[in-house]
């Protein structure tokens, strides 16, 4: 009965069907008539306009692409950019965190610090309170403890899923930032924030920094195959991940990429992860889910797998790491013997230190210039903060940053900023001329 149409049904099958074959006529136009009309390969110049229209002009086609269009930055290229900054650590991880923090600080950017549930509750409570107690800090309102913490294992999903979680708090609160910077308590940042703001100032806001490859090498067997469950997903207690003893196949839908699981998000890539309006990050998150570091894949998955994303990623992960060669688990720690290295890197963080060590106070010291007594770095910001009394303070221009000039520290290594930028442009033209090359 169900199945048989009544006849008055069937009077709307022709107009319907008519109806359809007219759109799919004019898809079909439409897609004949917008075949790429130019690829410029050599100029950096042309590079960057080709993402702005590759973002604005092409895959007007569906609806989800048309929803992924960023709205035309209608900022000068040369405003001040925001950041917003992950910082997440574990037990004992405490005071570094907060230590971190301050080194980091600028009230244009936005924080969202996480212990995750290995740490106790007194010290989650120590970092709660020193946020609510702090004198700048609650005055902006621009740091944001994650109150009920996640469990976090180490190498599982779990990481991702609490660096994911970070995102969308910082995308629901304002939202109004330019990158997202994943880092741990055991990071430290190498140039002052003023430094760092002034000179992505001159960089486009599409570009992803994330270190990236597609040779998966070894990582196939170890990684891509075996499968893994996180306990963090199920248990209020931490052990490490466990192996199944099926493998997998190596996933065919998408194209594997592995790196570093440091990296610097553009907004919008990160709504793109967050709001899932295309399936891609969803299924490759539930890929993801039983792959040994997902961390170190995750995204450089996504973004690559993303075609209007592949073209804007930059391959560095903003980084000094010391690794052994080959490289093992875990990175070499830093001490006062990486020091000329780390700064010759022109990298702006540096990881992993210890806890307290020397060679923090010498960065503290030689590059940032932090003030001993308060803890912050005294950027442009801080006299404009104390001479004004509105809590909202904003960074319009560039003239409100105070980067440094060339520092020279002992050894007489000269410093700078402008070597970074350059060093960034550089690996950013060369990054271009790479993939134009692959795809022609
Ligand atoms: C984010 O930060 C943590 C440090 O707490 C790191 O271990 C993790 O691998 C990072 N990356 C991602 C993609 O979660
Ligand atoms: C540290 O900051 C305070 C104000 O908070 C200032 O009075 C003091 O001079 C600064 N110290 C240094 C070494 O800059
Ligand atoms: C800020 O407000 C206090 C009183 O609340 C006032 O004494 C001070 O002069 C004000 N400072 C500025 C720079 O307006
Ligand atoms: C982006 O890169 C792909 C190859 O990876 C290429 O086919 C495409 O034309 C590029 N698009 C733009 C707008 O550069």
């Amino acid at each position: 009965m169900e199945t048989k149409p009544a006849p008055q049904q069937r009077r709307w099958l022709v107009p319907l069907l008519v109806s359809l074959l007219l759109c799919s006529l004019l898809i079909s136009v439409a897609l004949f008539s917008s075949s790429p009309s130019f690829s410029p390969r050599t100029l950096l110049f042309l590079s960057l306009s080709q993402i702005r229209s590759s973002l604005h002009g092409e895959n007007t086609l569906f609806v989800e692409s048309k929803l992924i269009l960023p709205p035309i930055p209608s900022t000068p290229v040369n405003a001040v950019p925001r950041l917003a900054y992950l910082i997440s650590g574990s037990a004992g991880d405490g005071g570094s965190l907060r230590r971190t923090l301050k080194a980091l600080y600028h009230p244009a950017n936005r924080y969202v610090v996480h212990l995750d549930l290995e740490a106790s509750p007194v010290e989650r409570l120590e970092l709660v309170v020193a946020v609510r107690d702090d004198r700048i800090y609650s005055r902006v309102g621009n740091v944001r403890v994650i109150e009920r913490a996640n469990l976090v294992t180490y190498r599982g999903p779990t990481m991702v899923a609490n660096t994911l979680h970070a995102a969308a708090i910082l995308l629901k609160e304002g939202g109004d930032w330019d990158w997202f910077i994943n880092l741990s308590a055991s990071d430290y940042p190498l140039v002052t924030q003023d430094d760092l703001l002034y000179t992505l100032s001159s960089l486009p806001r599409q570009l992803n920094f994330i270190e990236h490859t597609s040779d998966i090498g070894w990582k196939e067997y170890q990684r891509a195959k075996p499968v893994i469950i996180d306990p963090g997903l199920y248990s209020l207690h931490k052990s490490d991940v466990f192996w199944i003893t099926e493998k997998r196949s190596v996933a065919t839908a998408y194209k594997l990429f592995t790196g570093s699981a440091w990296m610097m998000l553009s907004h919008q890539f990160i709504e793109f992860c967050i709001w899932g309006w295309d399936n891609l990050p969803r299924t490759v998150l539930m890929y993801y889910a039983n792959f040994l570091s997902s961390p170190e894949g995750y995204f450089h998955t996504v973004i690559c797998n993303a075609p209007q994303f592949s073209n804007t990623t930059v391959n560095h992960d903003l980084h000094y790491i010391s690794w052994d060669n080959p490289p093992k688990q875990h990175p070499h720690f830093l001490t006062l013997n990486d020091f000329s290295q780390m700064v010759h890197s022109n990298a702006p963080f540096a990881r992993k230190f210890p806890k307290e060590d020397p060679v923090l106070d010498q960065i503290d010291r030689e590059l940032l210039s932090r003030n001993a007594s308060d803890g912050f770095v005294h950027g442009g910001w801080f006299d404009r903060l104390n001479n004004v009394n509105d809590s909202s303070y904003s960074v319009s221009s560039v003239k409100d940053l105070r980067p440094g000039p060339a520092k020279t520290h002992q050894k007489g290594i000269k410093y700078s900023m402008s070597k970074i930028f350059v060093a960034l442009l550089l690996r950013f033209c060369y990054v271009f001329a790479n993939t134009q090359q692959k795809s022609s």
